[in-house]
């Protein structure tokens, strides 16, 4: 395995899917807390992340000493070359001309990490890589044993490497898709360098995971509350491979849900899988819980605290359960570390399965904490799950509840499935659905004139939104070409009854969010 230590680069993750994508496992850990898994965990090879802080400034982030003397190759990107340099005898300095973008960068020399990986040649042979460039220090003196592997016009130092000790550092990153060869950089540091073989497969995921749940959970037996959402769904298909019958699921109904979507949960689940589900049907309970509110934030305590008094009263039911799977996933474990350091700002209260009170005294499985998203949805794939369920857009945990702006009504959750499954469904038919991170339509309580043949109508208003983005955190509008969004609004209008108008939203997030409430 490799370990990333983390200097707090926004593209520290995608260094660890990266090496992930070529088959070999690794952690993320922070600069100031990885010596302990450093120690214990015995890499094959370390990587240091860039971060946004300067190597020439007071106090910067370093590196434990001990990467250096662990007798493994150790690969630094931007931060992670300065500090490397820095730490090792070198000097840096903040360069008067800061880098951003785009950078061709030469090849020097026959270096292990970049011979023969090239974007072009040049007239003398030299070669020359398209890559992506973002630093405003540099490294102005090689550290003693160092000599320079790539170089651009801005930064002459642009890749150092002492070959005797595998210590290579690029000011580029390789991570990033812009880095076209990036891929072979890193393959090529992590097999050809530290040696490491690619046993990271959907497959060995799948084996690891069923022998680790099985080890943990002995005889025991496990309650999962099943949304119907890709990490749930994951966590039932592999604790039903790893422990059949004793897996209890509580899929709790609570009327917010699209169209159909408890029907294929059970379809899939339990005549599909044979796992053992229970459905609540609780669609009355919440609209009651839910009378009369119109704050989002109330909304969302409501509904987040009903499923968990439902979800208590079920599992109650349930005699001799040890065990309470979670879908926690790696970037929430890596999340709630940094929310620890005070980092993260809640703009919304995300509610989720909430956790049950102490007094039931179960013990947490969570079988996909090592896995980033896209290794769930593979292994989803892998153990059997529709791939139309395992590469759905997110959706919230209050559901409907919040794209039923103000006080949520039973015939408003109707018209809105309606409408949002014929905008689905059109998204599938144009071969839309995977161009756009989330699409979904909201119910506006406020009513509109439009004319049927010689008849007024005066009805609700539908918006569509559709959202493009990597992180959720920032989005673009989707551009959906016109004919599309003619065809949905004329089929919701047409088909939808209590619906004349469908909107279209521009807004972008910032300073818009995505969902409207
Ligand atoms: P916003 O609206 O904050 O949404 O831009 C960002 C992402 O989070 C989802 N979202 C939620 N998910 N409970 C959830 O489980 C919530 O209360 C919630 N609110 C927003 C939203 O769908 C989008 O993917």
């Amino acid at each position: 395995r490799i370990i990333i230590v983390d200097f707090g680069s926004q593209y520290t993750q995608l260094i660890a899917r990266r090496v992930r994508e070529a088959g070999v496992y690794c952690e993320i850990w922070p600069w100031d807390n990885c010596e302990d898994a450093l120690n214990s965990q015995k890499p094959r090879g370390i990587i240091l992340s860039g971060g946004p802080e300067t190597v020439t400034g007071d106090n910067p982030p370093r590196a434990p000493e001990q990467v250096f003397n662990m007798g493994v190759p150790v690969l630094g990107i931007c931060y992670g070359m300065q500090t490397m340099a820095a730490q090792l005898g070198g000097e840096v300095a903040s360069s008067a001309k800061h880098e951003y973008g785009y950078a061709q960068v030469r090849a020097r020399g026959h270096s292990k990490l970049l011979v023969d990986i090239e974007d072009h040649v040049t007239e003398e042979g030299y070669g020359l890589l398209d890559v992506w460039m973002s630093h405003g220090d540099r490294v102005e003196t090689l550290p003693p044993g160092f000599s320079v592997i790539a170089e651009t016009d801005n930064a002459p130092l642009a890749g150092i490497a002492d070959e005797s000790r595998g210590f290579y550092g690029l000011q580029f990153h390789p991570e990033v898709t812009h880095t076209t060869q990036g891929k072979r950089i890193i393959g090529r540091f992590l097999h050809e360098i530290c040696g490491c073989e690619s046993l990271w497969t959907p497959d060995n995921i799948i084996e690891d995971s069923i022998s680790a749940i099985q080890e943990q959970v002995g005889e025991g037996k496990v309650l999962l509350g099943l949304s119907g959402g890709v990490d749930s769904s994951v966590v039932a298909a592999l604790l039903h491979r790893a422990i059949g019958d004793r897996l209890t699921c509580i899929f709790v109904d609570n009327g917010l849900l699209r169209l159909d979507e408890g029907d294929q949960v059970m379809a899939t689940f339990a005549r599909h899988m044979g796992v053992k589900v229970i459905r609540v049907d609780a669609e009355q309970r919440f609209l009651d819980a839910l009378k009369g509110e119109t704050d989002p934030e109330k909304k969302r305590k409501i509904i987040g605290n009903m499923f968990i008094d439902i979800f208590e009263e079920e599992a109650a039911k349930i005699k001799d359960v040890d065990f309470l799977a979670q879908g926690t996933i790696y970037p929430d474990v890596i999340e709630s570390a940094g929310a620890k350091s005070g980092k993260a700002h809640v703009i919304k209260s995300h509610h989720n399965v909430g956790g049950l009170p102490d007094y039931m005294k179960l013990k947490l499985v969570e079988p996909l904490k090592e896995l980033f998203k896209d290794e769930v949805r593979e292994i989803g794939v892998k153990l059997g799950l529709p791939s139309e369920m395992v590469y759905r857009h997110p959706f919230p945990g209050p559901g409907l509840g919040v794209r039923i702006l103000g006080e949520v009504k039973k015939e408003y959750a109707d018209i809105l499935r309606q409408a949002d499954n014929i905008y689905i469904e059109e998204l599938y038919n144009f071969k839309l659905y995977d161009e756009v991170s989330q699409a979904f339509a909201v119910f506006l309580p406020v009513r509109s004139v439009g004319v049927v043949g010689d008849a007024r109508r005066y009805e609700y208003v539908i918006t569509l939104r559709a959202v493009k983005t990597v992180d959720f955190m920032t989005a673009h509008i989707g551009h959906l070409p016109w004919e599309f969004l003619e065809k949905v609004s004329s089929r919701i209008i047409n088909e939808v009854s209590g619906v004349s108008r469908v909107a279209y939203d521009i807004s972008s997030k910032p300073p818009a969010t995505i969902e409207w409430e």
